[in-house]
């Protein structure tokens, strides 16, 4: 086949939902796409545990301390499926690491912000994970066969940590009037940040249009962003507390939400590394990586060493 003919029979069958496996012909770009898609995927997760693990020695119960370090486990074991995705498509776990160690590689911007008090635990599950689940349950769909596959099991997780973030709010805003207080200024600090999480407005995504036709993609993120936006008000207004924006609004025509607009001057600034926490996240994954060592030498040692007596029993 010529590689017309390749590209053809690549596009028919994406357009037939069949999926495309690791062994199968792909144009150059989509597999660079994916690898970049699932590896930045991957690093979100490792880097969001960052924020939420920082929380669980102060828990303030022993139930809330094991759901949330549950919680922060799921994250590592979905950062664990995105990187062995990404190596089906011919890059290795160590040069994905390595590029996010050197700055080369991006992570959602979203966990370049600091969590500074519990109630933030409560923020980040309900928006955070609430807006990561938006995002993903199309994914589950995704033209890549181990993508998609990695996205199921990713979704059902994602639903329990949307819910155990709303459940903390629901506590917070049914205590004390200091307690509600917490919760709201959890919500005034991540709202925004939370809509940033689906990226630039349709008209500066140019590579959107690409991904829709490969189906890597399935919505657009203003749509995306719509979705979130009339899903939250009617959370927000159960728990009593209030979205921090004047211009929000029920657009009867459009049947969803009218809001403000994002502050793309700080999205820009927060993607380029400027953020409240940008260095210090990075430095967490570094100093991670360095201490780890022996665990990972240790571990070669011993395959090498098993691998030998294998081998020499094989021989007797
Ligand atoms: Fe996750
Ligand atoms: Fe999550």
């Amino acid at each position: 086949m010529k590689e017309l003919d390749f590209e053809t029979d690549f596009q028919n069958k994406i357009d037939s939902e069949i999926k495309i496996e690791p062994k199968d012909w792909m144009p150059e770009s989509y597999r660079k796409t994916l690898i970049r898609q699932i590896s930045q995927h991957a690093h979100s997760e490792i880097v969001g545990m960052l924020p939420e693990g920082n929380w669980i020695t102060r828990a303030p119960s022993l139930k809330r301390k094991a759901i949330l370090l549950a919680k922060v486990q799921d994250e590592a074991g979905h950062g664990l499926y995105l990187y062995s995705a990404a190596e089906t498509l011919g890059i290795s776990r160590d040069q994905m690491v390595s590029d996010l160690h050197s700055g080369k590689a991006k992570y959602s911007s979203i966990f370049n912000y600091p969590a500074t008090s519990w109630a933030d635990m409560g923020a980040v599950g309900w928006l955070v994970d609430g807006a990561a689940i938006m995002n993903q349950v199309a994914l589950c769909r995704a033209s890549y066969g181990p993508y998609a596959r990695a996205m199921v099991r990713i979704c059902k997780e994602e639903s329990f940590h949307q819910r155990q973030g709303y459940d903390i709010m629901m506590k917070l805003c049914a205590g004390t009037a200091e307690q509600k207080q917490m919760a709201q200024d959890a919500l005034n600090r991540w709202w925004w940040p939370s809509l940033m999480m689906f990226g630039p407005n349709d008209e500066n995504s140019p590579n959107s249009a690409q991904s829709m036709k490969w189906r890597i993609k399935r919505f657009s993120n203003d749509d995306l962003r719509q979705k979130f936006v009339d899903a939250t008000v009617e959370q927000a207004e159960i728990l009593g507390i209030k979205i921090p924006d004047d211009n929000l609004k029920w657009n009867e025509t459009k049947k969803g939400y009218d809001f403000s607009e994002i502050d793309w001057t700080e999205f820009n600034q927060v993607v380029a590394g400027n953020g409240p926490c940008n260095k210090q996240r990075l430095k967490a994954r570094v100093d991670a990586w360095d201490k780890g060592a022996w665990v990972r030498e240790a571990a070669l040692a011993y395959a090498e060493k098993k691998a030998v007596a294998i081998k020499e029993k094989a021989v007797a």
